[in-house]
């Protein structure tokens, strides 16, 4: 590129001055200096804009290297920050509702102003955004909070438009029914909590059968042709509804606490479910407020990877997760012991009418095992 004498000079000053002291000491607009810098690649930002880049990029895999199965003491956004874009199966997480709950020893960390509180979780979850692997889902485990007059709040209406914005799509509203909870003189006492589960782009995986539901009357049979005469549920379960009533609150004697407790800690039991749901074995899987380690533990044991971090409770988290061992059998939650049984009976009507039974020998093999022989 032809440059006369004077741009030559501007663009050396560049090198060590700002484009004001530039401006200053050539006399050049600001404008006509950006526009040189600009034809000429010599953008005085480029160069530290790509060496951010570069030192991001590194900072990332370090963490991920260091992280990987295992649990930070780190604020949040910055443990995000440093996960590197479209590497988790799955996010989730409960988040400080807010409403003034002491964590560690730190009363600021659930009592924000609202707007600061709100706009702080927007960024997190913009960053979960960022950081799940195209398919993977977010699920969000909330309660109530207060607004900037004091009102209460749900927070799954409060984050629902934020997911979206997030470049998230709605999956589920999944309704958690306790047992224990607020009971306040003027309205409804409070029984549930939900689960918000978006993904990103379509989800990859959806396992149903690893969380199928005991059939009402596993033995009943449908009335109409064709079908009539056969079982019309499935012996595996019925298919899972977005009503999960048969999950214990991680309080007082539950075993979630045997190694310690935590004010807000959620059960193993709810974070196994939605990751059989929406994960395979090997995929990694992050709570970025992992508190007492609930999350990591149900990994473990599903024989997913985790990665988390907290302000707080690291000796816990630690405890939980050494003591947590892969479950090498997961029941099937939906299989009862009737489901079973009708399931059996059906699979001996079914062999008894489709085989046809000439030689003694399978008479004999059908008596043994008890397929009666007409
Ligand atoms: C609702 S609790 C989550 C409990 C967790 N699900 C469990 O089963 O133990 C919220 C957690 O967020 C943590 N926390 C609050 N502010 C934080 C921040 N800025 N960065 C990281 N963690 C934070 C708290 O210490 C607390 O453990």
């Amino acid at each position: 590129m032809d440059l006369n004498e004077e741009q030559r000079k501007v663009l050396e000053l560049l090198k060590k001055d700002s484009y004001e002291e530039v401006r200053v000491k050539t006399g050049w607009s600001k404008g006509r200096i950006y526009e040189l810098a600009l034809r000429t690649g010599a953008r005085k930002t480029e160069a530290r804009i790509r060496e951010r880049q570069e030192e991001r990029r590194r900072r990332q895999l370090e963490t991920l290297e260091a992280l990987v199965n295992a649990t930070v003491k780190a604020d949040v956004l910055d443990f995000l920050d440093g996960i590197p874009d479209n590497s988790l199966a799955m996010h989730f997480t409960s988040p400080p509702y807010n409403v003034g709950k002491q964590y560690g020893d730190c009363p600021a960390a659930d009592a924000m102003r609202f707007t600061y509180y709100h706009g702080w979780l927007m960024q997190v979850i913009s960053e979960m955004s960022r950081t799940l692997k195209p398919g993977g889902v977010v699920c969000l485990n909330v309660g109530k909070t207060r607004d900037w007059e004091d009102r209460l709040m749900p927070l799954d209406v409060l984050l629902y438009e934020d997911l979206r914005r997030a470049g998230l799509t709605f999956q589920s509203r999944i309704i958690w029914t306790v047992a224990h909870g607020l009971t306040p003189k003027h309205r409804l006492a409070e029984r549930h909590e939900t689960v918000l589960v978006f993904s990103k782009g379509e989800v990859a995986r959806f396992n149903p059968n690893a969380c199928r539901v005991p059939q009402k009357q596993p033995g009943k049979r449908a009335f109409k042709d064709p079908n009539r005469g056969a079982l019309s549920g499935n012996p595996l379960g019925a298919f899972p509804t977005d009503v999960w009533s048969d999950i214990a609150q991680a309080k007082h004697n539950h075993p979630d606490r045997a190694l310690g407790n935590h004010p807000a800690q959620f059960p193993v039991k709810l974070v196994k479910r939605a990751i059989l749901l929406y994960t395979l074995p090997g995929e990694p899987v992050c709570d970025c407020f992992v508190g007492s380690g609930s999350t990591a533990v149900a990994a473990v044991e599903t024989g997913r990877g985790f990665v988390g971090a907290d302000l707080f409770y690291e000796d816990l988290r630690a405890k939980r997760i050494a003591n947590a061992k892969p479950d090498s059998f997961t029941p099937l939650t939906g299989v009862t012991d009737e489901s079973v049984a009708v399931w059996q009976a059906e699979a001996r009507r079914v062999a008894h009418e489709a085989s046809s039974i000439n030689s003694s020998a399978d008479r004999r093999m059908c008596e043994e095992f008890g397929l009666g022989v007409a």
